[in-house]
C-alpha cells in the first residue's frame, strides 16, 4: 500500500506547510504545527480547497441531490438501546442511540474503563460488543472483568477455574479476539493498538457497538506522529466513524482528559462525535458523575451518579442521599441546600467553620463551592447584616465534596457561616435556596418547584425560598425572604435577649 500523503498545518493560524517547522512560518507560534493526512483526491468527491485548487474534479459536474422540506422528511421514531444501567441512560437523553459515537472523557483513574466494560457486558446480553482496549492487556480485562463479577452467574467461570484468557498483549500485531469467559456471549476483546488491525476486526465481526479504550492509545501507521498526539487521535477517530457509519456500528470511545482539561488536546474530537460525556469526580471520594457536554440526541447538563465499590461501580438512584452527609447528629455551622444538576435536583449539605485567626489577614477556603461567592457573602454579612467576620478565618465545604457552584447555594452559605459564627444549629428539617445579592437581598433562581419537589420527597419540613413566587402545595412549609437578614431570623431564631437585641440593631 503506498504510503498516504501528509502535510502540516499550523493549530494557531491553519497554514500548511510540507515540512514540520518548530515555528509557524506564517504566523510565528512555536510548537504548532501538527501533522495531518491528506485526502486523496482520487477518491473524495469535489470540495474544498484541494479539489478546487488542483481544478481536475472541480471541472466535474456536481451529482444534484433534491432538497427536501421539513414536510417530506419523516421522522420516524429513534431507537434507543438501554445500557443496562438508568444512570448511564439518562445522561444520553434515554439510551444509546444504534449507530451513534459516544465519547467518554475523565481524569486516568476515574473508572471510564469499568464502566465501559460493565456497560459492555450488559449490553451483550442482547447486542454483538467488541472491547478494543488499547491500553491493557486481555489478562487484565479479565482480571477486572472477574472483580467485577461480570457474568458471574455463567458457569464458564467455573469451568475455567479462574484461568486467564489467552488474548495477547496489547503490543502484539496478530491479536486474536477471544470471548471473555464467564461474561455474557457476545462480548468480544480486542488487545490491539493498531488502527488498520482494529478496523479489519470491526469489518469482519460487525459487531452492534464497539467500545475503543482508549482512542490515545491507538495508531494510524501512515502517520509519523506518536499515538495520542492531535493529528493521530483526530485522524484515527475520522477513520473509525467512517467504518462505524458505513457498518451502522455504534462507538463508545474512551478519551483522557489533558492537563488543559480537553480531552485530547483543544477540542479536536468534539466536534466530531454526536455525544460528549464527562466521568468526574474526586479521587478520594468513592462517588463519580457522568455529565453530558454535548449531545445530538438529548438535553446536556443531565448528570448521572456513581459509586466506585470494590465491585466496580454501582448506580447511585438517589444522590441525594449521598451528599447529605450525617444527619443523626447535627453540627453547629450546617445548613441544607438544593443544587440543581441538569434537571436533577441533589439536597446538599454545607458545613461551614468561622474561627478567629492567627494570621494578620484572615483565611479563607472553600471545598466543592465558589471562592469568590464566599468572600462575597462575607462581605454582605460584615456590611449589611452586621456580623463581624473580617477578623475571622472562613472555612466552607460540601458534604461528600459534590461542586455546587451555582448562586442557588449562596442563602445556604450565608446561613452556614452565621450559624457557625453564633454556634447555633439550623433546624435540620430546613432547606435554603436563593442567590446573595450585594445588596443583602435573596434573589429567586432556576428551577424552584424542581428543587421544592425533591426536598418535599426526601422529608424536609420548611423550605426558605426567596419572595416574590407561587408555589403548588408540596407538603412543604414555604418561607418567603427578601433579605438575607430575614432568612437568618427564620433559619435561626434568636435564642435570647441579647441576640434579639443584636439583630434589632442590625435591621436598622
Ligand atoms: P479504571 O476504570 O481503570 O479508570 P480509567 O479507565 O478511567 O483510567 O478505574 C481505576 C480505578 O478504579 C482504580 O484506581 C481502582 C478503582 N476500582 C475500584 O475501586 N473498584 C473496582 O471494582 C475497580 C474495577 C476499580
Ligand atoms: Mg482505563
Amino acid at each position: 500500500m503506498a504510503k498516504p500523503k501528509t502535510n502540516y498545518v499550523c493549530n494557531e493560524c491553519g497554514a500548511e506547510a510540507s515540512q514540520w517547522f518548530g515555528r509557524c512560518p506564517s504566523c510565528g507560534t512555536y510548537n504548532s504545527l501538527e501533522e495531518q493526512l491528506l485526502p486523496q483526491s482520487a477518491s473524495l468527491p469535489s470540495r474544498g480547497l484541494h479539489s478546487q485548487r488542483n481544478g481536475k474534479s472541480a471541472a466535474k459536474i456536481p451529482q444534484a441531490r433534491a432538497s427536501l422540506t421539513f414536510a417530506q422528511i419523516t421522522d420516524n421514531h429513534q431507537e434507543r438501546w438501554s445500557s443496562g444501567y438508568d444512570e448511564l441512560d439518562r445522561v444520553l437523553g434515554g439510551g444509546i442511540v444504534p449507530g451513534s459515537l459516544v465519547l467518554i472523557g475523565g481524569d486516568p483513574g476515574i473508572g471510564k474503563s469499568t464502566l465501559l466494560l460493565q456497560t459492555a457486558n450488559q449490553l451483550a446480553q442482547r447486542y454483538r460488543i467488541l472491547y478494543v482496549c488499547g491500553e491493557e492487556s486481555g489478562q487484565q480485562v479479565k482480571l477486572r472483568a472477574s472483580r467485577l463479577g461480570v457474568g458471574n452467574t455463567n458457569q464458564d467461570e467455573e469451568e475455567n477455574g479462574g484461568a486467564s484468557v489467552e488474548v495477547e498483549p496489547a503490543v502484539s500485531v496478530e491479536a486474536p479476539v477471544k470471548s471473555i469467559p464467564g461474561a455474557a456471549a457476545d462480548l468480544y476483546v480486542l488487545a490491539e493498538t493498531d488502527l488498520e488491525e482494529i478496523i479489519r476486526e470491526l469489518e469482519a465481526l460487525r459487531p452492534n457497538v464497539a467500545v475503543i479504550d482508549s482512542v490515545q492509545t491507538i495508531y494510524l501507521p501512515s502517520l509519523t506522529s506518536a499515538a495520542g498526539s492531535v493529528a493521530q487521535v483526530r485522524e484515527c477517530t475520522a477513520a473509525l466513524m467512517k467504518v462505524a457509519k458505513g457498518e451502522n456500528i455504534t462507538l463508545l470511545i474512551v478519551g483522557h482528559v489533558t492537563k488543559e482539561g480537553a480531552i485530547a488536546g483543544p477540542k479536536v474530537l468534539e466536534h466530531l462525535v454526536d455525544t460528549v460525556l464527562y466521568f468526574e469526580g474526586d479521587r478520594f471520594a468513592s462517588h463519580r458523575l457522568l455529565r453530558s457536554v454535548k449531545n445530538r440526541f438529548g438535553a446536556t447538563h443531565e448528570i448521572g451518579v456513581f459509586e466506585m465499590i470494590d465491585r466496580g461501580l454501582r448506580e447511585v438512584s438517589n444522590p441525594s442521599e449521598l451528599f447529605l452527609g450525617n444527619r443523626d447528629e447535627v453540627v453547629p455551622g450546617t445548613a441544607l441546600v438544593v443544587a440543581c444538576e441538569g434537571t436533577r435536583p441533589i439536597v446538599v449539605e454545607l458545613q461551614a467553620l468561622v474561627s478567629p485567626t492567627s494570621y494578620s489577614s484572615p483565611r479563607r477556603s472553600t471545598t466543592g463551592v465558589d471562592y469568590n461567592r464566599l468572600l462575597q457573602i462575607l462581605a454582605v454579612l460584615e456590611k449589611r447584616v452586621g456580623i463581624p467576620l473580617s477578623k475571622l478565618d472562613a472555612y466552607v465545604a460540601s458534604a461528600g465534596g459534590l461542586n455546587v457552584e451555582e448562586p442557588a447555594v449562596d442563602l445556604g452559605m450565608a446561613i452556614a457561616v452565621v450559624a457557625s459564627f453564633r454556634d447555633r444549629i439550623v433546624d435540620p428539617s430546613t432547606v435554603l435556596i436563593g442567590e446573595v445579592g450585594l445588596g443583602g437581598q435573596v434573589r429567586s433562581v432556576s428551577q424552584m418547584e424542581l428543587r421544592l419537589k425533591e426536598a418535599a420527597k426526601l422529608g424536609f419540613k420548611k423550605a426558605i425560598v426567596p419572595k416574590g413566587q407561587k408555589f403548588p402545595e408540596l407538603g412543604l412549609e414555604i418561607i418567603p425572604v427578601a433579605k438575607v437578614i430575614d432568612a437568618i431570623i427564620a433559619a435561626i431564631p434568636p435564642q435570647h435577649h441579647a441576640d434579639e437585641e443584636m439583630l434589632e440593631e442590625d435591621e436598622d
